[in-house]
């Protein structure tokens, strides 16, 4: 485990999303669970962070193989794990675009780009690179993505209609937008509203000037949507 004070006020303060998406009467029920986890782990904040994204029976219904699978990614491209967390799907996506290609893990959390950071460098992945983005200007580096991929993190994104428009500049031709998002259904998703309708990302996905390639169905608990931009 790393040296680090814990210190569930500042593990909070970076994560804005969690301010704004969550009912104020949530809080505090989130703050004790990351305390509780906090005590039984043994985590840091960007540990606590990753343990929540990527809960222990996520493999099961996420099926990173065949979402990667679906995607038909060829060695040499580059692709953007946009909001890439703690690296869930980053490691999946570097090992189909092989050592001549590149993954930016992107994120507006320090906490979770300097957890990246360690597992890219322990992980020896040089085909991967750690972007912070600012969060209140969340652009994407202009260096010509084949595949834009977002899992859980378009909800989270400030007016996606133009940011998935000038994202499109950012994209090399026949370049892809695929987006993964929580269905609001269950549950947990009421407590912690954490989704997108599957519509929505559509209709926002249409004014932005991209048509839809595929919609795949076979995530339970998640909307799996393929775009590709509109011609001009
Ligand atoms: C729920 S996590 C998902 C992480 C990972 N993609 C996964 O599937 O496990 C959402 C992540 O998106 C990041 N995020 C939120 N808004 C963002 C933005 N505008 N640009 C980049 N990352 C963002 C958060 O900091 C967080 O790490």
């Amino acid at each position: 485990m790393r040296e680090e004070i814990f210190d569930p006020q500042r593990c909070f303060a970076k994560a804005k999303f969690v301010r704004r998406r969550i009912p104020r009467a949530s809080r505090g029920g989130i703050l004790a669970l990351v305390v509780l986890s906090q005590a039984l782990l043994g985590v840091d904040c960007s540990g606590i962070k990753q343990r929540m994204y990527e809960p222990a029976d996520r493999d099961r219904w996420q099926q990173p193989e065949r979402v990667i699978a679906s995607l038909a990614i060829e060695p040499g491209q580059r692709v953007a794990d946009l909001g890439a967390g703690g690296g869930y799907f980053t490691f999946h996506l570097a090992k189909a675009v092989g050592l001549e290609g590149r993954v930016y893990a992107i994120d507006v959390d320090p906490d979770m780009t300097a957890l990246l950071e360690r597992s890219v460098a322990e992980g020896n992945h040089s085909n991967v690179e750690v972007l912070l983005v600012d969060p209140t200007e969340p652009e994407l580096p202009d260096v010509g993505f084949d595949l834009i991929f977002t899992c859980n993190t378009y909800h989270h994104i400030d007016e996606r209609t133009a940011y998935f428009e000038r994202v499109k500049s950012t994209l090399n031709r026949g370049g892809r937008v695929a987006i993964i998002d929580h269905k609001p259904e269950g549950w947990f998703q009421k407590i912690f509203p954490h989704s997108s309708q599957r519509e929505s990302i559509r209709s926002e996905m249409d004014a932005a000037g991209y048509r839809l390639d595929r919609d795949y169905d076979y995530l339970s608990k998640q909307s799996f949507l393929v775009f590709s931009p509109e011609p001009d």
